[in-house]
């Protein structure tokens, strides 16, 4: 991958020494870019900026971008110019992410006012590029003409930015870690793996050390990222290998962790440590996101996805047995290259009998340099979008079928934040359904004193999306 750096002569005023500046970052995409953006706020506010919930008045604006599908970059293209209206008259304005990664140098010919492009893996060179920025436009008002102004660096360095962030700070109750990332799977759609890189695993005492950080700092439920998380195997201090369930356990004894998460796993990957971790980890939440993307074995092969339909049925059942309870999700594509009506019918077939508690699903979007993109018979888009439809409302009802089964019953939800009213609190079930509650509590301030404790609520109304309830004393 191409490094470019538009070196610029040292010796600068450190941006610590300035007043106070404003920083707006823009996350789009998947969790692992949430997660990211928080880093870069961690990392950057050292060095004096405050970061503010909107691009207006900022000194810089970063867009943390998704390149998945091509709506993604449409709109990172339309906030570039519409933030550039906004924010300060000198601002920087930065690129990073996957659509950054992939787009490069490049990106800078498409949107002239983007001054920084950078990927996923080097963001923490962030207060670099920022210095090299602010030291080519010293030197250009100073009369260099040809002072350079602009850096871009889509570098893989492998595990370097780990080591390079600060420790993770708290991110509230429920928090994001970062265990895997990259993916060596090439589904023939995908531009994750040209984006995010190889497959590479955190080493274990990094994790625990982080984790242990953020449950001194409050955190009680732990949400472990990777593209394909379930084939996590990190080393430990003493170079053995650990896989995720392994993982899982370790985690489980950090005192303060009271729940525990993974997200987003390969069917490929459902080792049985990893059933086995579902019925014997208490930590472990009966939640597993397990995407299937399709349900022709055509499609499937088609996509690359290294299973069939039956396997993954098969996989599914096998994940019931050993934890009854589990609550399953998936995505989806509809409108993939070649896709007949009869292969829809499968794919709403799989979405019947997989039984989910709720579902992405996306429409096909061709991405440029992955297989896919040039492959034959591409599905026309008002097919796709009926397609789409008619799957959604499939997996909708799914949804609120799961969701009533909750109605009457008293369930223990993880607070995470006030809700809508003084007297509302909202916060997750073990499913991980979104549940909103009252306290009867009217004070402001004992409600926010609840925000981080595991509550018994009793469930009054089940909508289509989260649960109503309230406390129980
Ligand atoms: N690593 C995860 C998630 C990848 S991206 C996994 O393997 O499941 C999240 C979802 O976006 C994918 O599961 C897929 O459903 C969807 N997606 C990826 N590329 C896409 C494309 N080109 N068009 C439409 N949806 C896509
Ligand atoms: Fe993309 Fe497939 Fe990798 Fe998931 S497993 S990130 S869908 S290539
Ligand atoms: Fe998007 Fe990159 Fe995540 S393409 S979905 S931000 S890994």
């Amino acid at each position: 991958m191409p490094v470019r750096i538009e070196h610029a002569v040292e010796n600068t005023t450190p941006a610590a020494n300035q007043a106070a500046k404003r920083m707006f970052i823009k996350s789009y995409g998947c969790q692992m870019n949430v997660y990211d953006g928080l880093r870069m706020a961690e990392l950057l506010t050292p060095l004096g900026y405050e970061l503010q919930d909107a691009a207006d008045g900022a000194d810089l604006v970063i867009l943390n971008t998704c390149h998945i599908r091509e709506k993604a970059d449409d709109k990172m293209f339309s906030d570039i110019g519409r933030f550039r209206k906004t924010a300060a008259d000198n601002a920087i304005i930065a690129v990073g992410g996957c659509t950054g990664q992939a787009l490069g140098a490049k990106l800078m010919q498409q949107a002239p006012a983007v001054s920084i492009v950078f990927g996923p893996q080097t963001y923490h060179r962030l207060p670099e590029f920022i210095e090299k920025v602010e030291t080519g436009r010293t030197q250009r008002a100073a009369g260099h003409k040809n002072a350079p102004i602009r850096v871009s660096d889509t570098d893989f360095p492998e595990l370097e930015k780990f080591d390079k962030l600060p420790q993770a700070n708290s991110y509230g109750p429920s928090a994001f870690l970062t265990i895997q990332e990259g993916c060596d799977k090439f589904c023939t759609y995908c531009v994750v793996p040209y984006t995010r890189g190889a497959e590479i695993s955190r080493p274990v005492n990094h994790i625990l050390e982080e984790a242990q950080e953020m449950a001194e700092n409050g955190t009680r439920e732990l949400v472990l990222l990777g593209q394909n998380v379930n084939a996590y195997h990190g080393e430990d201090v003493d170079g053995n290998e650990v896989t995720l369930a392994k993982l899982l356990d370790k985690l489980a004894e950090i005192e303060g962790i009271a729940r525990l998460r993974f997200v987003t796993s390969h069917p490929q990957n459902t080792t049985q440590d990893l059933m086995e971790a579902f019925r014997d980890n208490p930590k472990l939440m009966p939640f597993f996101h397990l995407p299937v993307q399709a349900g022709s074995n055509k499609i499937l092969q088609a996509m690359n996805r290294s299973h069939t339909a039956e396997e993954y049925l098969a996989i599914l059942d096998k994940v019931r047995e050993y934890c009854p309870d589990i609550a399953m999700s998936g995505d989806f594509i509809v409108g993939f290259p070649g896709e007949t009506e009869e292969d829809y019918q499968q794919t709403l077939a799989i979405a019947h009998a997989s039984k989910y508690v709720y579902a992405y699903s996306f429409a096909y979007s061709p991405r440029p340099g992955t297989p896919a993109a040039d492959m034959p018979n591409q599905v026309p888009e008002d097919i796709k979008k009926e397609r789409l439809a008619g799957l959604q409302a499939v997996l909708d009802n799914s949804q609120e079928e799961f969701n009533k089964t909750f109605e009457g019953k008293t369930i223990e939800v993880l607070v995470e934040e006030m809700g809508g009213k003084i007297d509302q609190l909202r916060g997750r079930s073990p499913h991980n359904v979104a549940v909103n509650f009252t306290t009867g509590l009217t004070s402001e301030k004992l409600n926010r004193r609840l925000i981080g404790d595991i509550l018994k609520v009793k469930i009054t109304e089940a909508g289509a999306k989260s649960l109503m309830g309230e406390l129980i004393s």
